[in-house]
């Protein structure tokens, strides 16, 4: 038994929640974008709620205690002793892997990412006249992996400047091992890039067997080429709040990211900064109550996908989101786009096509168990077309003021 709940459901249809309002009025569970059903732990909500009671929200600073919150958090987790001076705030990590690549190279230079991978690292490069460079990611018989002497090619040929890269892997759920970061930064080393590694999930461990290793925090060597950027807001469930930062060692190279922020990227607010920081600081207990959910979530899922002819899916190692490929499936049943045939079956997935990925989707289980039972009641019932009901009444009734009500 959880001594938090993630039990009782929460209306969040009809509330300003993007998830939720995507299939307003429909009778789709909505499992796509990367938030949780969850509420943000009570130790969170404390610190709001007193911050908002002071009534005053002017501009603010980043205070000793919230600055110890972060500094606190890495070296307990991840055992990385980092100086305060390296801490650069941003209102966001897609802010931060824009800003990497305005901060590197110039107009016309590469940047690498592997595929699949969450479609802002896809985009991010261009919004600077920057050329995306990627390799795909390959499965052995089982996980996925690197196939790094294709990686080793494509920055020899792209002289790319920044590698792009997402540890815990979003949408595979892998946790990179330190013998793959180590070759990894090997590579970036050889091919003198600087990486910037977007660690927002790592604390969202949801294998027994696997431990998240920071890409920083294997090397000095390693730490000086690289931007990590990380935030609360994944793991604590509070990305509504606009609060990350990046840990920069380099003098130089977080010179550069501030020239590339001036002016535009805006302080980040007080009540994300205060959610930070009781999150990190005073949410230990929820934490580990949250991953035992999660675990048992993902389990369901492997499970239920296991047995549905035409789908597979590699264990999750880390985060909320299943990647499962529905390719065999499709080809089987002359199905252009999985996710919207999942969407007639009253599941709102992700779209592959969006990570360079056409024929899977991500299917987000950061939700109480009650409702993900539902939903991997449908997916069976989708992979038998046997048609959904809700569907066929779409519009009658709300999804969430049905079943949340
Ligand atoms: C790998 C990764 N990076 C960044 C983000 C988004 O970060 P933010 O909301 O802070 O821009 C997500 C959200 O799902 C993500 O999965």
């Amino acid at each position: 038994m959880n001594s938090y709940d993630f039990d009782t459901p929460i209306d969040r249809a009809g509330t300003d929640s993007t998830k939720w309002a995507k299939y307003a009025g429909r009778d789709i569970i909505p499992m796509w974008v990367a938030d949780m059903d969850f509420a943000a732990p009570p130790a969170v909500v404390a610190a709001l709620q007193q911050r908002v009671a002071q009534g005053v929200f002017g501009y603010n600073e980043p205070t000793a205690y919230q600055i110890g919150a972060v500094v606190g958090y890495l070296e307990r987790h991840f055992g990385w002793a980092i100086d305060p001076a390296w801490i650069v705030w941003l209102p966001g990590l897609v802010s931060g892997l824009n800003i990497a690549c305005r901060a590197t190279g110039a107009a016309g230079d590469a940047v690498f990412t592997a595929t699949p991978i969450y479609p802002p690292f896809l985009s991010s490069p261009g919004y600077s006249n920057r050329r995306v460079v990627t390799t795909p990611l390959v499965r052995d018989d089982r996980q996925w992996a690197w196939d790094f002497d294709a990686v080793d090619a494509a920055l020899a040929a792209s002289r790319a400047k920044l590698f792009l890269l997402c540890h815990p892997h979003n949408p595979t759920g892998r946790v990179w091992t330190p013998d793959e970061l180590l070759q990894i930064a090997a590579l970036a080393e050889k091919h003198d890039l600087v990486i910037c590694a977007d660690e927002i999930h790592n604390g969202l461990i949801v294998s027994a067997a696997c431990k998240h290793a920071m890409l920083a925090a294997l090397s000095p060597e390693i730490a000086n080429r690289t931007i990590t950027l990380m935030a609360a807001s994944k793991t604590y469930n509070i990305p509504g709040l606009g609060c990350a930062f990046a840990i920069i060692p380099n003098p130089r190279l977080r010179q550069s990211v501030h020239a590339a922020m001036n002016g535009i990227v805006p302080h980040v607010n007080l009540l994300g900064m205060t959610a930070t920081a009781a999150a990190f600081a005073e949410s230990d207990d929820w934490h580990a109550a949250l991953i035992k959910t999660l675990r048992a979530n993902a389990s369901a899922v492997e499970q239920a996908v296991a047995v549905l002819p035409g789908l597979e899916m590699r264990p999750v190692e880390a985060t909320y989101l299943a990647w499962i490929d529905a390719r065999d499936f499709c080809r089987e049943r002359s199905i252009a786009n999985p996710a919207t045939y999942f969407e007639h079956h009253g599941l709102g997935f992700s779209n592959g096509a969006d990570f360079g990925l056409p024929g899977f989707v991500r299917l987000n289980f950061g939700t109480r168990r009650a409702l993900l039972e539902e939903a991997l009641q449908r997916l069976a019932r989708a992979i038998a077309n046997v048609p959904h009901s809700g569907e066929a009444n779409a519009g009658a009734r709300h999804l969430g003021a049905k079943r949340e009500g």
